[in-house]
């Protein structure tokens, strides 16, 4: 399985790995695809020293990086003023959910002590991220950046392009697409809405051809429900020159997810996972749990906007971490989840995806064979 764009990143097998793990990152990377480690609610210094520990481990492979860019200028605050600005009446809300369930409360100094550092982990400003790509930018190992979230800025492909690295970004609409070719990435990642974490709502069938044709010879990767290599085999055939995975590694051995979690992933159907404002603010796709239910049910308020949300979440999801109760936390996953069935390893995922795909191009041989 070749590709232009795996040829000219240096990678071996157009296979991408979104992952907020490095053990996920280190493991596809030395499989012969690139993992790109999401780093946006990273602090400089812990992505500095990501990306340290990733080097030791993939002996000279290029990997990525993915960040969030704001955008330039506008509603910049600190994190103690996104920290502020949660309404009383919503931690009352999360706090009166949480004691139904009988979760036994944090303290109110642990409380206060988890909201700020989440605070100062999810408050994006164009500062951190400036930080962040400056670090990313000095490590040679890095060949890929990868914008999450809206227009590329134009600082970002400026210094990516001058140290010879590729610049990326997710799309979830043609016409997106096309703006991003504008700013100058290199490689578009178009997700469908069948993917996990922040999503739109076209699906990846009709998404994938749409952002090829968009991108005007900018490669394209395919992202949002790929678990099967005649998935693969499909994305390729309509243009794409590689995939994006994200959601299939949280069920590995190298994922961040604990055992547990990872079991409840294995007991969920594709339509378990859900879309829905409560993780962040902003539209994702994730585990329905009695937590999203909750924040869904039509006397509930209205989630906050994102990074107050994610900030609040912080406090909901160590209560339910410390009483070890995973209906009180969710997790963003795509609708791949259905299809992900036990435990497994990164290494052993890419393997059975490559047979796959090595089926699935004879069976459409033979398929097509009307000779
Ligand atoms: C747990 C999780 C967290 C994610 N967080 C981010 C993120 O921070 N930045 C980003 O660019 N994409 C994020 N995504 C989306 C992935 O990059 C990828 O596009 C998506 O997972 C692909 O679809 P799939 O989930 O069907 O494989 C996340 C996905 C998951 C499953």
């Amino acid at each position: 399985m070749k590709s232009k764009v795996a040829e000219s990143l240096g990678i071996e097998l157009p296979i991408f790995a979104f992952s907020h793990c490095r053990d996920v990152i280190a493991a596809v990377t030395n499989a012969g695809g690139m993992g790109v480690l999401g780093a946006a609610w990273m602090t400089p210094e812990e992505l500095d020293m990501s990306i340290e520990w990733l080097e030791n481990e993939v002996n000279g492979k290029p990997f990525g990086v993915d960040l969030v860019f704001p955008g330039t200028g506008g509603d910049e605050k600190s994190p103690e003023e996104y920290l502020a600005s949660i309404p009383a009446e919503y931690l009352s809300f999360v706090q009166h959910m949480l004691d139904d369930g009988g979760l036994s409360d944090l303290t109110p100094e642990d409380r206060d002590e988890y909201m700020a550092e989440n605070a100062r982990k999810m408050a994006m400003t164009n500062k951190k991220s400036r930080d962040q790509l400056d670090v990313t930018l000095a490590r040679p190992s890095v060949s890929l950046i990868v914008g999450a979230l809206g227009l590329t800025p134009d600082w970002v492909v400026k210094d990516a392009h001058a140290r010879n690295v590729q610049v990326g970004a997710l799309v979830g609409t043609g016409r997106h697409a096309a703006k991003q070719v504008e700013a100058g990435v290199d490689v578009l990642v178009a997700q469908g809405t069948e993917a996990g974490g922040s999503v739109g709502d076209v699906a990846s069938m009709v998404l994938w051809p749409q952002v090829v044709e968009a991108a005007a010879g900018v490669p394209v990767l395919a992202a949002g429900g790929i678990s099967r290599g005649s998935q693969i085999l499909a994305a390729l055939s309509m243009g794409c020159q590689g995939v994006w995975l994200g959601s299939l590694w949280l069920g590995t051995a190298e994922s961040e997810l604990s055992l547990e979690a990872r079991e409840k992933l294995f007991a969920a159907s594709s339509d378990d996972a859900v879309l829905a404002n409560v993780m962040t603010g902003k539209q994702g796709r994730m585990l329905r749990t009695k937590y999203v239910e909750t924040w869904r049910a039509s006397d509930s308020p209205a989630p906050l906007t994102w990074p107050m949300q994610s900030i609040l979440n912080g406090y909901s999801y160590k209560r339910a971490e410390r009483a070890k109760d995973l209906d009180y936390w969710t997790y963003a996953v795509g609708q791949v989840v259905g299809d992900m069935k036990g435990h497994t390893t990164v290494k052993r995922e890419i393997e059975r995806m490559l047979n796959e795909y090595g089926d699935a191009l004879e069976q459409l041989l033979e398929v097509t064979d009307l000779g």
